[in-house]
C-alpha cells in the first residue's frame, strides 16, 4: 500500500536506526561516525536538551512566518542543508539529489568541496535554487582559486569556508572499517575533474588513481593557515563570505575584523575535537560577540523542531541540518531529503505557534527557562 502512508518515520531521530537497518554498517558508518569516543557528539545533544522551552498562552498564532533573510536573500525558513562529502556513498543519485530536494523547498543547499559530483552538474540540477559553497581551503592556490572561479560561474552566492578541518581527526568508525572515503577515491569528483587540480598530476586520474588520491589527501587542507590568510578569499570571492566551526568569541570576533560576513558555530557534528564543548553551549557567547556584525548560524545536533527553536532562541539567525538529510537521502533519496526538510520545518512551526511565537525573529533568550 503506498499514498498516505508515509515512507519514512516522522520522528527524524528514527532515522538512522532504520539506515542501519537498511543500508548496512559502511555507509551509516560513514555519516554517523564521529571523532573519538564520541564525547562532542553526545555533548551536542546534551547541550540542545540542557535548555527548555516555555511556552506562552493566548497571543494569537494563528498565522505564522518562517520566512527569514540571509545574505540578503528571502528564504522559506531559517534554515539550509550543511555540507557533506561524498554522498554518493548513501545513495548513487547522490548531491544532485539532495539538492534538488532543497531546491524544491526553497531552502539553500550548501555544497561540500568533497561533492562526489562536480560542481556544475549539481548547479544545473538545482535550476535557480539557493546554493552555497562550502570550501575545504586547498594547500595549492591554484586550486583553491579555480573551485572559487567554478563556484562563480556556477552561481554558488556564498562561500562557507570550513575552518576546523586542517587535518582529518582520529575517527574510529572510519578507521576500523578502513572505510576512509576519500581513501578509497570515491569522494573527489568535483576535484578530479578540477582543472587546476589535474594539472598537478604526473599522469593522468586513469592511470595512476592511487597518486591522484594521494595527492588529494596532501593539499585538500591545510595545518599552516593562519587569520592574515583570510585576505585571499576575501581578494577572490566577492560574494558573502562564512567561517564554519567557529566555537570561542574571539575567533567570532576576528572574523569580523577580517571582514567576513558570517560564522557557523559548529564542531563538525562532533566529528574533529573530541572531548570539545557542545556546539550550542558555544553559541549564546558568539552571538553576544558579533551578532550584530555577522550572520551567525548554527550546526551540529539539529535533530528536531524544537532544536531548531531553541537554537534560534540562543542567538542563530538560521540553522544547518546535517545528518539527517543524509539518511533521509540513503533511505529514500531526492524524496527522502523532502521528507526530511517539511518534517523538521512541520514541527518547527508547530513548536512556534504552540509556544506563543509567530516569527523565528520573536525568539530570544526569554523563550527558554533559566
Ligand atoms: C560532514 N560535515 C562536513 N562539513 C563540511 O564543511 N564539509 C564537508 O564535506 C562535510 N562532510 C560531512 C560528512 C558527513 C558524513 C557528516 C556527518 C558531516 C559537517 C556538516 O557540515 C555539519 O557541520 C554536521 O553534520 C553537523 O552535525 P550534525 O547535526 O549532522 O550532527
Amino acid at each position: 500500500m503506498t499514498g498516505a502512508v508515509p515512507r519514512l518515520p516522522a520522528d527524524l531521530t528514527r532515522l538512522e536506526q532504520l539506515a542501519e537497518q537498511r543500508l548496512g554498517p559502511g555507509p551509516v558508518g560513514y555519516v554517523a561516525g564521529s571523532a573519538g569516543n564520541g564525547s562532542t557528539e553526545r555533548a551536542n545533544r546534551a547541550a540542545l536538551d540542557a535548555h527548555r522551552i516555555v511556552p506562552r498562552m493566548l497571543r494569537d498564532v494563528s498565522s505564522r512566518d518562517l520566512r527569514t533573510e540571509l545574505f540578503g536573500r528571502n528564504l522559506p525558513a531559517p534554515l539550509a542543508l550543511a555540507p557533506v562529502g561524498v554522498l554518493s556513498i548513501m545513495h548513487p543519485d547522490a548531491e544532485p539529489a539532495a539538492a534538488r530536494a532543497a531546491a524544491g523547498e526553497g531552502v539553500p543547499f550548501v555544497l561540500s568541496s568533497a561533492s562526489s559530483t562536480p560542481m556544475e552538474q549539481v548547479a544545473e540540477a538545482m535550476g535557480d535554487g539557493e546554493r552555497w559553497f562550502q570550501l575545504y581551503w586547498a594547500k595549492d592556490r591554484e586550486v583553491t582559486r579555480s573551485f572559487l572561479t567554478r563556484a562563480k560561474a556556477s552561481g554558488f552566492t556564498a562561500l562557507f569556508v570550513t575552518l576546523d578541518t586542517p587535518l582529518l581527526a582520529w575517527r574510529p568508525r572510519d578507521l576500523d572499517q578502513a572505510y576512509l572515503p576519500f581513501l578509497h577515491g570515491v569522494g573527489t569528483a568535483n576535484y578530479f575533474t578540477d582543472p587546476a587540480f589535474l594539472a598537478g598530476l604526473a599522469k593522468p586520474v586513469h592511470e595512476d588513481p592511487n597518486a591522484a588520491v594521494l595527492h588529494f589527501v596532501g593539499m585538500f587542507a591545510d595545518p599552516g593557515k593562519t587569520w592574515p590568510d583570510l585576505a585571499f578569499l576575501r581578494e577572490n570571492w566577492d560574494g558573502p563570505i562564512v567561517l564554519k566551526g567557529i566555537l570561542h568569541p574571539d575567533d567570532a570576533r576576528l572574523a569580523a575584523e577580517a571582514g567576513m560576513d558570517g560564522v557557523v558555530v559548529s564542531n563538525h557534528g562532533g566529528r574533529q575535537v573530541n572531548g570539545s564543548i557542545g556546539a550550542a553551549e558555544a553559541l549564546p557567547a558568539v552571538a553576544a560577540a558579533v551578532g550584530d556584525r555577522l550572520t551567525v548560524l548554527f550546526d551540529s545536533g539539529i535533530r528536531t523542531g524544537d532544536d531548531v527553536f531553541k537554537a534560534l532562541a540562543l542567538g542563530a539567525d538560521a540553522v544547518l541540518l546535517g545528518r539527517p538529510y543524509a539518511y533521509g537521502l540513503g533511505l529514500d533519496g531526492q524524496a527522502g531529503v523532502t521528507h526530511v526538510i517539511r518534517s523538521l520545518l512541520a514541527e518547527f512551526d508547530l513548536t512556534l505557534a504552540l509556544s506563543g511565537h509567530r516569527t523565528p525573529g520573536a525568539l530570544d533568550a526569554s523563550a527558554l527557562a533559566g
